[in-house]
């Protein structure tokens, strides 16, 4: 039986189509490609139907399909997702309490003085850009290491302690999964409080370790959940990995207080864990660098060989220079030879190593006398005015006559406060108050200004009653 023919408006334009009917659909695909595949066509059009028809899907495979058709629309990042929804809100007075970075009490970002200082030494140096060593630049992670340590710290007086520079505090928490996903002599699997930073989960995963969660926030009480804590760190099998927010607990700001870490780092020590530390916030939660670092040095104290996160995107506003660093204490200067070894193979296929600018500014500001106490003073400023804030906020929400109960935004640290709100009172925010926020009802305190705690005050008010 002879198939009917290609309509003859096309014959008559293109007379080599006359294909039989069955390769009609693929006409109508081919005229949806024809601008972009007309001269390939022409020249398939010599050839046999079969040939043809052959050729013709490989075009169109070329022409129309993508090697990433398959790949499908991912969830927008949450915080973006809020920066959007503040960018297209006209009222004038609108509040943005999203961002994890800190502002002045004009809501303006901030460049710690310090750091141009700094800055503008590193420039007048003229130093190189030549690389850094895969590890970066020793004068920053030393400063770091005695930062975070502590200068008296006998791991650093026995050589005891591994340290690398790092992409910020993501970075270090990046290359610390991946060193634990290869060298870590017990499970796979990391534990992580709940809840925790949100890209905790996103870092370990993509490490290759397997993700759990042990009990950490009461949302009853809207503050620590010491019990759980200690009942599921106990439960955990023997030498599981453990993962601490060192201070100023994001996204909760909810700490354990001094005796409670020595209760914690004991139950380590019976049950073998291994502490690793994220450390984002030194200096930023209490104003005080050596108090905010109390939990790593009390468990180094207790002869915990920990691994240690530091960032140094709050503490010196550094956010966009990714200055960081990475550490793990040893058992001897002999052991952190060969763990310092597997850092660099580590690294180097990675980033091959890191940026050299931030780190510059960093140690600089370490480094010198003077402008370590002046950026002390500033930390110390910055801690100072989220402090203040909270107890505004407080206040307001008591003077308005609120019947809740508001103590947990003072008793709380760190940039940012868990309201305790709930995602319809968080929409109620943005919707009515142009108050934008994330759903599971944490503030950064970042965001509060002299000039707009009043208004938040009213807004919460209004959606808790
Ligand atoms: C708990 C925690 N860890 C790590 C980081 C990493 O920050 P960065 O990579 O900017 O240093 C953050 C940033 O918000 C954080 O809150």
């Amino acid at each position: 039986m002879r198939h009917a023919t290609t309509p003859t408006f096309i014959t008559r334009f293109f007379p080599f189509l006359s294909f039989p009917r069955p390769f009609i659909p693929k006409i109508s695909l081919l005229l949806a490609c024809l601008h972009s595949t007309m001269i390939p066509t022409l020249r398939v059009a010599s050839r046999s139907a079969v040939a043809r028809e052959a050729n013709m899907r490989l075009v169109l495979g070329a022409r129309c399909g993508s090697t990433w058709a398959n790949v499908p629309q991912g969830p927008p990042d949450a915080i973006l997702g809020i920066t959007e929804a503040f960018k297209a809100d006209s009222f004038k007075e609108k509040i943005n309490l999203g961002v994890g970075a800190y502002r002045d009490d004009k809501g303006k970002p901030y460049v710690l003085p310090s750091v141009r200082a700094a800055e503008d030494k590193v420039v007048a140096s003229r130093a190189d850009k030549e690389y850094a060593g895969i590890t970066g630049i020793p004068s920053f992670t030393s400063a770091a290491a005695e930062l975070a340590y502590g200068s008296d710290s006998p791991v650093l007086k026995e050589d005891r302690l591994v340290i690398t520079q790092t992409i910020s505090g993501t970075g270090a928490l990046r290359i610390g999964g991946a060193f634990l996903e290869r060298f870590y002599p017990g499970a796979k699997k990391v534990y992580l409080p709940n809840p925790s930073w949100a890209n905790h989960n996103a870092v370990f995963k993509d490490s290759g370790l397997e993700v759990e969660k042990y009990r950490y926030y009461n949302k009853d009480t809207i503050g620590l959940d010491f019990e759980g804590l200690i009942a599921d760190i106990k439960a955990a099998p023997n030498n599981s990995i453990i993962l601490l927010h060192a201070c100023a607990h994001n996204p909760t700001g909810v700490d354990p207080t001094e005796a409670q870490w020595r209760q914690i780092s004991d139950v380590f020590k019976e049950k073998g864990h291994f502490a690793f530390f994220d450390m984002a916030y030194q200096g930023f939660a209490s104003g005080n660098t050596d108090k905010d670092a109390f939990a790593p040095r009390h468990f180094v104290a207790e002869g915990h060989n920990i691994a240690l996160c530091q960032s140094f995107a709050k503490n010196m506003g550094l956010y966009g220079e990714r200055v960081g660093a990475f550490s793990l204490v040893t058992a001897s200067a002999e052991e952190k030879k060969r763990v310092d070894s597997q850092i660099k193979i580590l690294i180097r296929p990675f980033y091959s190593n890191p940026p050299i600018h931030g780190a510059r500014v960093a140690s600089t500001i370490l480094n010198d006398p003077a402008l370590n106490k002046q950026w002390l003073g500033e930390v110390k400023g910055m801690a100072d005015r989220i402090i203040e804030m909270r107890a505004l906020l407080r206040t307001n929400l008591e003077q308005l006559g609120s019947k809740h109960d508001w103590s947990h935004i003072t008793s709380q640290i760190g940039m940012f406060a868990y309201t305790g709100l709930k995602p319809e009172q968080m929409d109620a925010l943005a919707k009515e108050h142009s108050v934008y926020a994330t759903k599971d009802g944490r503030i950064s305190v970042a965001g509060i200004t002299s000039d707009n705690v009043k208004r938040l005050a009213e807004a919460i008010y209004k959606v808790t009653g």
